[in-house]
């Protein structure tokens, strides 16, 4: 076997076919059902405690977004009137060469500590400060200020947090951190975060998603069981289990910190996606088909993967590529076509996987798509990969027909930390 006949065969193998796009989207919407009456599913449907903002929420409010690796806080106001503006932000990593916040040796004091010290930073005493804090994690909520973390996603290992409510470990920290002025009065998921600060520029904002490092995505069920009225609910549509799945997503589910958790995220997202390729060329070694270049691969990160997909593309960086991102050597020129088809098929799957869940949500609030619909959108690979919004919307075409011209996909960036202000004031009454 050639490496172009592997690579013809595995593209097709990966990809989601009209029919299984169709079928994982009625799937998702029987899980949705499953979920929030309460039995088993892998959709969490996690309540949020907040529905649609009206727009007339006011008053100056913090807000902290901790979603990976990175965290990012922010000093705003509300006008009262749909307006935010931001007068202060700050952007830090909980992870470099001197310390890592976010290993398992690091523990929760830690981490919290190093967050409200930069909290204290931003927000001079004197006054009082509500604060809005995206948690962009599976958490189980009984209210909008308190979220017990269920367990870590994207690899992140810090001690002492699983099973705490994040909001009480971060009131904690700020008070030894002399910044007991700054009040935390809500948790929200970065998904819930990005559909408030959606709805605040656009019209009929119901879904919103992220699609970067992790993947999931919410929705405004319109009359949740707990109220009997519209509530936004967290998914958790990282961890669906209804999508077809390879040999190769097995294998890398198996070598992952948690095998058979996040299994969606795990076909999806831009933790794994360099990953997934990978395992695949791995294999592809282990058949004969490539050889490894001197030392092992390290994981491609998400531009060269882009690069990588994009048609076209200068010679000399995809060269660099498969030289040092992906350890490959001795590779003709339609070698390389057919490893960037790889690359290619990986992505495009990923956005129609991404597609399934939005389809599925839109089969349970709208079954005959009688209402138009925007669906919020944030995250690197929607930003950055090309062609992944228009592979998004050929797949919800696949599914709804024409069904799919009611539906507009709106990048929604940097939305789920103004979306924490906007919780804020939602939350201190600001309205
Ligand atoms: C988390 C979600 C989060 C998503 C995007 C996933 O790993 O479980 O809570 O919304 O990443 O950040």
């Amino acid at each position: 076997m050639t490496i172009q006949e592997y690579a013809a065969a595995l593209v097709r193998d990966i990809d989601l076919k009209p029919a299984e796009l169709a079928a994982s989207a009625r799937e998702f919407a029987r899980a949705m059902e499953e979920g929030i009456s309460g039995r088993p599913s892998s959709l969490k449907m996690l309540p949020s405690y907040l529905s649609g903002p009206t727009g007339k929420e006011a008053g100056r409010v913090l807000a902290v977004d901790f979603g990976g690796t990175n965290v990012r806080i922010l000093l705003a106001v509300l006008d009262g009137a749909g307006g935010i503006q931001v007068l202060a932000r700050e952007r830090f990593p909980l992870r470099d060469k001197s310390k890592d916040f976010t290993s398992e040796e690091a523990h929760a004091d830690e981490l919290f500590g190093y967050i409200a010290r930069k909290v204290a930073l931003l927000a001079p005493g004197g006054v009082e400060y509500p604060l809005g804090h995206t948690f962009s994690f599976p958490c189980e909520q009984d209210g909008v200020n308190t979220a017990r973390l269920i367990h870590w996603t994207k690899e992140i290992k810090t001690s002492g947090v699983e099973g705490q409510d994040v909001n009480g470990l971060l009131v904690r920290a700020l008070k030894a951190a002399g910044a007991e002025h700054v009040r935390p009065v809500a948790v929200i998921n970065d998904t819930v975060g990005t559909l408030l600060a959606a709805a605040y520029a656009h019209p009929n904002v119901d879904i919103a998603s992220i699609c970067g490092t992790g993947h999931n995505s919410c929705y405004l069920e319109p009359r949740h069981p707990l109220t009997g009225g519209p509530m936004i609910v967290n998914m958790e549509s990282g961890n669906f289990d209804g999508l077809p799945r390879t040999e190769w997503d097995e294998r890398l589910d198996q070598a992952s910190d948690r095998p058979g958790s996040q299994k969606a995220e795990k076909m999806i997202s831009g933790r794994y996606l360099g990953e997934l390729l990978g395992t695949i060329l791995d294999s592809m070694a282990g058949l004969g088909l490539l050889k490894h270049a001197a030392g092992p691969r390290s994981t491609i990160c998400g531009a060269d993967l882009d690069a990588l997909i994009a048609e076209g593309g200068a010679g000399p960086e995809i060269a660099r590529i498969m030289r040092d991102s992906l350890g490959l050597g001795d590779l003709g020129p339609s070698d390389i076509e057919a490893i960037r088809g790889i690359a290619r098929a990986i992505g495009r799957r990923s956005a129609r996987a991404v597609a399934a869940g939005f389809a599925g949500a839109l089969m349970r609030i709208d079954p005959d798509m009688e209402r138009p619909h925007a669906i919020a959108i944030d995250g690197s690979l929607y930003e950055r990969m090309p062609g992944y919004d228009a592979q998004i919307r050929a797949a919800l075409s696949d599914v709804l027909g024409r069904g799919a011209e009611r539906i507009r996909t709106i990048l929604a960036k940097d939305g789920s930390g103004l979306g924490a202000a906007i919780a804020a004031a939602i939350a201190s009454g600001g309205n």
